[in-house]
């Protein structure tokens, strides 16, 4: 089965942070997740270089915006390539493909009389790139920006966004002919909240006076408004004006992830405009929490923005994936802190995950010469890990911390096991149950790493081998998700005992 995911396309104003990596580590989990469970996916990042904000963070710096986006796009692409994100595409709004397929849709919404001329005067904040209404302020600023908006009045072009009002309310609450699926619920029951409270306001989607955009085919006066430029991304990426073949191949998309801050862009305007072009709306759309630093908003007056490489040199790559996703979940806010990640990379890798091989390989290797023992008389791992909850159903909530804690939970229960067998008193008694034991610990040490694998790819490999396997451990997993979950232990294999998996970190 196809399965086509995106994250949102970032701002290049700003270097890639601890933000942009959770979503971007979230999609990769699932990514890798769904090609375990043998779907064709399709997933999609990459970022949004137009509008006034890039043009001014390209004239603080002191470069042409073209070049300033080079520089930043590049950062981003080289963030997700060290943070393991295997995605299939990288898109860029300055690509040719995209403008030129940018253009070919805004003039089908135009003939179609979709779009028409129109005066606007409102308070523009830079910052969102958006009008504000009066009451969305907080003492005359934008709540999120803290500046003041600028007076903006222009004649542009307006996509007629109030005849979709009622055809929203109804794809969106009914859940049969709804073919829009927005998560978690209350997040959805905000969405509707907002479309039955207020009438909408039809919205303008060009601008006359930035040249730092994508021409309007039919008024080359004016630029598209960047907005609409950037949810375009979605059907340009793979194909929508260039390539039909390919394009209905994917579209329309299974998920749309990203944090609630954009959640109204992508469950109003950009459905609203697909609807006008005639095309089918993606399936669901998944909006994660928002994380603060220490209580506060991640800015970079205060110093406290963390980035993907500050979190890899502290804690190496797969437990930077690990981690972010660990400590609150996934659709909720949560706070998080140096001293917060540090705790849990002890608790969960250090003395938890990495006791577990390391004990069990060691005694393997002290008890058996290194080779994986037997196992008489029948197979009872699981009275070593627990019940293995099928994962499938927390993966289809994205509920990433949950099927964290519950490997962890596997993982405790097998530490327990070893003390409570302890089998270094059995070795002493020559107590012939010693090698069921052990067995048993390979058993759960080699579920584990299938479990994990999404999560931690470079560790699950490293585990993969050390308990006697060669080959990529994807190869053997394919499937595990979508089948049975089994993995049986190679009795008599040679166990390959490994450096410190995670060396405890100082706070
Ligand atoms: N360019 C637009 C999106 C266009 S999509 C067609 C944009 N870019 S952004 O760079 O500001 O990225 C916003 C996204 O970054 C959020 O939706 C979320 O995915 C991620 N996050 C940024 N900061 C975050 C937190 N502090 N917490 C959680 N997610 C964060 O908006």
């Amino acid at each position: 089965m196809k399965y086509y995911l995106t994250t949102p396309i970032y701002y290049v104003n700003d270097s890639p942070h601890i933000g942009h990596a959770y979503t971007t580590i979230a999609a990769d989990v699932l990514s890798r997740f769904k090609r375990l469970c043998g779907d064709d996916v399709y997933f999609l990042t990459g970022t949004d270089e137009h509008g006034a904000k890039i043009c001014a963070a390209a004239l603080s710096a002191g470069v042409e915006p073209a070049q300033f986006c080079d520089r930043i796009s590049q950062e981003f692409r080289r963030a997700w390539k060290s943070l393991s994100v295997t995605n299939d595409y990288f898109v860029r709004t300055t690509d040719e493909r995209h403008e030129k397929a940018v253009a070919k849709f805004l003039l089908k919404l135009y003939e179609s009389g979709a779009v028409k001329k129109g005066k606007y005067e409102g308070l523009y904040c830079v910052g969102c790139e958006k009008f504000l209404a009066e009451d969305d302020l907080v003492d005359g600023c934008c709540p999120d920006h803290k500046q003041k908006p600028k007076i903006h009045s222009e004649e542009n072009w307006f996509f007629q966004l109030s005849d979709y009002q009622q055809k929203l309310i109804d794809i969106i609450s009914d859940p049969n002919t709804g073919s829009l699926r927005i998560l978690p619920a209350e997040r959805r029951n905000e969405i509707l909240g907002k479309l039955r409270a207020n009438k909408l306001e039809n919205v303008s989607i060009s601008r006359s006076a930035l040249d730092w955009g994508i021409r309007l085919p039919f008024d080359k006066t004016q630029t598209a408004y960047v907005w609409v430029d950037a949810l375009l991304n979605y059907v340009t990426a793979i194909g929508y004006g260039d390539d039909e073949k390919a394009f209905a191949g994917y579209w329309p998309c299974d998920l749309h992830l990203m944090a609630k801050d954009i959640l109204w862009f992508h469950t109003v305007i950009w459905p609203a405009m697909l609807m006008a072009a005639g095309l089918p709306l993606p399936k669901t759309v998944f909006a994660h929490g928002f994380f603060t630093i220490d209580g506060q908003k991640m800015s970079k007056t205060l110093g406290n923005v963390i980035k993907p490489q500050d979190l890899i040199d502290k804690f190496g790559v797969d437990a930077s994936r690990y981690l972010v996703l660990s400590l609150f979940p996934f659709g909720s806010d949560g706070d998080i802190s140096w001293q917060a990640l540090t705790d849990k990379y002890n608790t969960d890798l250090a003395n938890n995950l990495g006791n577990l091989v390391s004990r069990t390989l060691t005694m393997v290797e002290k008890y058996f010469g290194g080779t994986i023992p037997e196992r008489k008389p029948s197979d009872a791992f699981l009275s070593v890990t627990g019940p293995l909850l099928d994962i499938r159903i927390l993966y289809k909530d994205l509920a990433f911390s949950e099927i964290l804690s519950n490997i962890q939970k596997a993982v405790d229960l097998a530490n327990r096991h070893i003390e409570s067998t302890s089998p270094w008193k059995m070795a002493k008694e020559n107590n012939p149950e010693l090698s069921d034991v052990l067995h048993d610990l390979i058993h759960a040490i080699g579920h584990i790493a299938f479990q994990i694998l999404p999560f931690m790819p470079a560790l699950a490999q490293s585990v993969w081998e050390c308990i006697g396997e060669t080959g990529r451990i994807e190869e053997s997993a394919l499937g595990y998700f979508s089948r049975k979950m089994v993995y049986a232990p190679k009795t008599g294999q040679k166990v390959k005992k490994p450096a410190a998996l995670f060396p405890r970190i100082q706070g």
